[in-house]
């Protein structure tokens, strides 16, 4: 495996394998890499010649200064798991290699950016789409891999891809949780014990309100799921939506659309964790 840190190094290394016709699969991460990460590179790694895993904590897209501080950095750990993923190319660049100039490019994505995590997080996936669109136009990928626990960033690059004309495909990969049911997530290192032992009840209450739905409102399921985890006294919800799984706009009837989408955000202490789960396809 080769570890790039260098912009000018990692597009050579990406034009030396198109020459050899070879299809490249992309997997951007912040790094503090785990089982969610490296089923997405396992995947890359099955349907690509080449695997660039991508591993920078982009400060762009934190809107919280503190959030950006207490992110785990593993970066060794990091290169070892991709090299054991048999990972052609581990780009790890520094904040002065990416954005040697300030990026002033603003995106306007439109409402799907503008809901959820797009109003709770002010700039988030502007972003996440500067760079996204960066490592997109470095790579040049045929494939790109997201994780679908951050099912809102999925619907927002794929806005983005329409809107600057990207040519590739990109691949959604199913959530990957802890043995209770936790999603997988760098941030879970930072829950205190107390907190660990409670915060599988958010996708317990998620599933549970599969059954809920059968025979309550869509109003009736989103009070029970706010109140069920409310009851929690170490966990807040933030905001729970039950929305359109391709708009995101939050609908008043199970009828309003043939695909749902319930997506949450929960205060567990202060680590903020996101979930969701799909009512209708
Ligand atoms: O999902 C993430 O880890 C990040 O938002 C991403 C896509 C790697 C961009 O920094």
């Amino acid at each position: 495996m080769k570890i790039i840190s260098k912009v000018d190094l990692l597009k050579q290394a990406v034009r030396e394998a198109r020459e050899k016709q070879l299809s490249v699969g992309l997997v951007p991460t912040m790094g503090a890499l785990h089982e969610g990460h490296k089923s997405l590179v396992e995947r890359a790694r099955r349907e690509n010649d080449v695997v660039v895993v991508s591993v920078f904590l982009n400060p762009t897209q934190f809107n919280n200064a503190d959030d950006l501080r207490t992110y785990p950095r593993t970066a060794e750990a990091d290169a070892a798991l991709l090299e054991a993923c048999g990972v052609d190319i581990a780009f790890m660049p520094s904040v002065e290699d990416i954005y040697p100039e300030p990026d002033t490019r603003v995106f306007h994505l439109g409402p799907v950016a503008e809901v959820m995590e797009g109003a709770m997080r002010p700039g988030h996936f502007n972003g996440v789409c500067q760079i996204v669109s960066k490592l997109f136009m470095m790579v040049e990928p045929d494939r790109a891999y997201f994780g679908e626990k951050d099912f809102q960033q999925i619907a927002v690059i794929r806005a983005m891809i329409k809107q600057l004309g990207f040519n590739l495909e990109i691949v959604q990969c199913p959530c990957v949780r802890e043995a209770d049911g936790l999603a997988k997530s760098s941030r879970n290192v930072r829950l205190t014990p107390v907190v660990r032992r409670v915060a599988p009840a958010i996708y317990r209450t998620l599933k549970e309100s599969l059954n809920f739905a059968a025979d309550h409102t869509l109003q009736q399921t989103h009070d029970w799921v706010v109140a069920t985890i409310n009851a929690y006294p170490e966990m807040d919800v933030e905001y729970f939506s039950i929305c359109d799984g391709t708009t995101l706009q939050p609908l008043e009837n199970w009828e309003d659309s043939e695909y749902v989408v319930g997506c949450i955000t929960v205060y567990c202490g202060d680590v903020r964790e996101i979930d969701n789960i799909t009512y209708k396809k």
